[in-house]
């Protein structure tokens, strides 16, 4: 079976956790394509979703669902996402799309946030996948100085801006052994809007297709 077919597994599963009447949050990503379109094409009719990313807001309202601004809402539901890599505690690297921050906005809003992923994403330990970093324009060559003090090495994404106008520098070699620390850490930095380390708030459940169905876990 494809990822992409493994994605679509997840997705369909995380359907089943959507409540008719509910305003949920929708991360950004192909596997959230695979969950806007199949909840789309379900009989459950939410109120309303508050979306992630430009492109996850168009392809809801494409479907004929209504997509909220976050500042509307004080509590949604679930917050429905992907993941580049995420570990057994259900931490998290996200923003290989680059919309890491208003990812990050979404989850803290929501009550449970659900992670669809293929079972590539799964790893023992994170840190293969390169970390995006969001950083303000003017602060890239500060920031990305300071990353390389702390082992890591930064490149910028080239001709990226991101839903925001920012610039993202995507770090390989940090070691993210503890990465609630590094979380935190990285978020310090004076120009950092923020980074794709989601341990601080780890996902509730994560759904995985496999080539044997949806594995679950908590
Ligand atoms: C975007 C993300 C995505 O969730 C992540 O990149 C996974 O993407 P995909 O579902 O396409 O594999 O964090 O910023």
């Amino acid at each position: 079976m494809s990822a992409d077919a493994q994605k679509r597994l997840a997705a369909e599963a995380a359907v089943e956790k959507v409540e008719a009447g509910t305003i949920i949050g929708v991360g950004s990503g192909s596997t959230v394509n695979h969950f806007i379109d199949a909840l789309a094409a379900s009989d459950i009719e939410i109120e309303a979703a508050v979306a992630a990313s430009e492109a996850s807001a168009e392809r809801l309202r494409g479907h004929g669902i209504e997509v909220r601004d976050a500042n509307s809402v004080s509590e949604l539901a679930i917050y429905v996402d992907g993941a580049d890599e995420i570990n057994r505690h259900l931490q998290m690297i996200k923003g290989g799309g680059g919309a890491l921050t208003r990812e990050k906005i979404v989850a803290a809003i929501a009550d449970r946030f659900i992670c669809i992923v293929d079972a590539s994403k799964q790893v023992t330990a994170l840190g293969d996948f390169p970390l995006p970093v969001e950083v303000i324009p003017m602060a890239r060559s500060h920031v990305a100085r300071q990353l390389v003090r702390l082992g890591g090495r930064p490149e910028l994404r080239e001709g990226f801006a991101t839903d925001n106008g920012n610039v993202i520098l995507d770090v390989r070699a940090l070691d993210l052994s503890e990465p609630i620390h590094r979380e935190q850490q990285l978020n310090d930095i004076a120009g950092v809007v923020t980074n794709g380390l989601f341990a601080l708030r780890p996902a509730d459940e994560l759904l995985v297709g496999t080539d044997t169905g949806v594995q679950r876990f908590t």
